[in-house]
């Protein structure tokens, strides 16, 4: 991968999934790396990881949730390595249940980690890449953040408010000349723990949620989201669709506008578990 040899990177959430695949590509690709993450297990492994491929590498554990904390830590990042270039926002939840039985305190778990995370980690960088001269935001969204889903309320709702908020400041930066690309990702079904770590609502059969979407819905592996996302971040893409599914559902609801909704609620019922 072309064009990330001696840039400094910052990966959130690094210790599984996606974040911990792009943390190994973007260190194959010869970036140094700033992880990190709440499970400090797997961000070790990931660490471990790094290291064996000889890169220069900073481990943290970072909750994106904690702003003034995210913002000492952009600081920290900075001083260490003298600069930074990329930040990827990627820390992320998911959680299942229907907005009639959703307590509020779901819903602002998933809207603190999934968007505020993102706006913490945004604004806590944009100084520094700035002043790079060379930077780059890369945040992530879902196909959730293209197309609603039953019992998806607090996810969609995180996730269409990243790409609003991504698609902004894309725009802000160019106004603005500034030296700061922006590209908003809209993974489709990955193979990650990501439904494994979900939570629900009481009466969500959690497990067979949780094995449906690793056999049903999970598609696409972590490491080749990870070199999707590095090729769209190397030709400087807006948005960065990952996975036949991504693909088909985003043309499916440009083709028949608000009414994939009535056709939702008519399929989804009888897809799958609720
Ligand atoms: N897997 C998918 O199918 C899929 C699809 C669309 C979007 N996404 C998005 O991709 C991103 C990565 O998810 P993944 O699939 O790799 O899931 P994952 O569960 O494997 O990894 C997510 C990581 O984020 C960390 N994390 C959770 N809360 C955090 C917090 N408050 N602060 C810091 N770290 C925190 C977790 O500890 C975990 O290591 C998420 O934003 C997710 O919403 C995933």
């Amino acid at each position: 991968m072309q064009g990330f040899a001696g840039k400094v990177a910052v990966v959130t959430g690094a210790g599984s999934g996606i974040g911990r695949a792009l943390a190994v590509e973007l260190a194959r690709a010869g970036a140094q790396l700033a992880i990190s993450d709440v499970d400090t297990e797997g961000l070790a492994q990931t660490e471990q990881r790094l290291t064996a491929l000889g890169v220069r590498v900073k481990a943290d554990r970072l909750d994106v949730t904690e702003r003034e904390v995210f913002i000492g830590y952009a600081d920290e990042v900075k001083d260490h390595f003298g600069k930074v270039n990329q930040i990827y926002n990627n820390a992320g939840i998911a959680f299942s249940g229907d907005v009639e039985v959703s307590e509020f305190k779901d819903i602002e778990r998933v809207m603190d980690v999934d968007f505020w995370g993102v706006v913490n980690g945004t604004k806590a960088f944009l100084p520094h890449l700035i002043a790079s001269g060379d930077g780059h935001v890369i945040n992530i969204s879902s196909l959730f953040g293209l197309l609603s889903m039953p019992g998806q309320a607090a996810y969609n709702a995180a996730k269409f408010a990243v790409r609003g908020f991504t698609e902004a400041l894309h725009q802000e930066m160019a106004i603005a000349k500034h030296p700061v690309k922006v590209t908003t990702v809209h993974p489709g079904g990955i193979k990650t723990a990501i439904a494994r770590n979900a939570t629900t609502v009481e009466g969500v059969d959690h497990a067979a949620m949780a094995d449906f979407f690793d056999r049903r819905l999970a598609s696409t592996s972590a490491e080749e989201a990870a070199r999707v996302i590095l090729d769209g971040v190397s030709k400087n893409r807006a948005r960065v669709l990952i996975g036949n599914d991504a693909r088909a559902l985003d043309l499916l609801v440009r083709l028949t506008g608000s009414r994939y909704q009535r056709l939702f609620s008519f399929v989804i019922p009888r897809f799958g578990p609720r």
